[in-house]
């Protein structure tokens, strides 16, 4: 998958999170260590591309960028911890729990997701567009968004959802974060409503077909492109699209809501780069 924003995306993630000489040091080397393990930083990778489709400079959404991109390293953190999913091994390296331990990467998550509004407001904007960035990300990583779906997946071990269950968790667990890192570019590029409300429907067809990819790659996908286990959620005997619906249709389904991503973004112009990854996304190995 080629990623042109990686570098920028990565320097500036690397400056947030520098960790300081401090008695807390362990933690904040932690941090570090799982926000700059790689990843395909797709999140802010949206961020800007949403802001150039908003005719916005996509350098001052750079701190929007990094601070998605924290929230998404922070679940990440969470969702291996063994009171979660169990997994050992996250971007080619072991997990953060690993590497420190329980509870430095417990504290490790928390922090990433506190410097993430911390970092939020050090975007060169307005005060409004920063309140509107803060509000849309608190929501979409929250209760009503990330968290919430990370609740629901973990209820889906137990108990076999229903086929709306099963779509409301991967717009929680998945979807809401996509949105967000989508809407915060468009916030970043002071755009329109009607492009902020097609922000926010792109997002949620990407996150569907994003996490069944996710799926899919759980069952069939390489571990050593991947960067951490596959069987995952065999293991802990979830319920996921592929178990409830097939490989097959698993794939038909995935494809569809790429295309209805698709479909809201062709209209822009600008939109190729943007039009040429969620095409990618599909079809990816990692
Ligand atoms: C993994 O996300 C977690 C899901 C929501 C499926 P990514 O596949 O984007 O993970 P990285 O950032 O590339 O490591
Ligand atoms: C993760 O879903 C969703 C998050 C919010 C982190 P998964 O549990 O399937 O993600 P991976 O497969 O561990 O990356
Ligand atoms: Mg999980
Ligand atoms: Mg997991
Ligand atoms: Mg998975």
């Amino acid at each position: 998958m080629r990623n042109n924003w990686i570098p920028e995306i990565e320097a500036a993630l690397h400056q947030y999170l520098a960790p300081p000489q401090t008695a807390y040091r362990r933690a904040a080397e932690a941090m570090a260590y799982s926000a700059e393990a790689g990843g395909k930083r797709l999140r802010p990778t949206f961020v800007l591309e949403f802001c150039k489709l908003a005719s916005g400079d996509p350098q001052k959404a750079m701190a929007f960028a990094c601070a998605v991109e924290m929230i998404h390293t922070y679940s990440l953190i969470h969702d291996d911890l063994p009171c979660m999913d169990n997994d050992d091994f996250r971007r080619g390296r072991p997990s953060c729990h690993k590497q420190f331990d329980e509870a430095t990467a417990l504290l490790a998550g928390d922090a990433l997701l506190t410097r993430a509004f911390e970092t939020l407001t050090d975007a060169p904007l307005s005060p409004e567009q920063i309140a509107k960035a803060v509000c849309v990300l608190a929501k979409c990583s929250g209760i009503n968004g990330m968290v919430g779906g990370q609740v629901m997946d973990l209820q889906n071990e137990t108990e076999a959802p229903s086929a709306e269950i099963l779509n409301r968790t991967y717009e929680l667990k998945t979807g809401a974060l996509i949105q967000a890192a989508c809407m915060l570019g468009v916030i970043a590029g002071n755009s329109n409503d009607k492009l902020l409300e097609d922000a926010r429907e792109y997002g949620l067809y990407l996150g569907l077909a994003f996490q069944i990819i996710d799926d899919i790659l759980d069952v069939s996908g390489d571990e050593t492109l991947l960067g951490k286990p596959v069987g995952s959620d065999a293991a802990n005997g979830k319920h996921t699209f592929v178990t409830v619906y097939g490989m097959e249709k698993s794939r038909e389904m995935a494809a569809q809501y790429t295309q209805k991503a698709l479909t809201i973004i062709q209209a822009y112009p600008d939109s190729e780069s943007l039009t040429e990854l969620t095409r990618e996304l599909l079809v990816r190995k990692y």
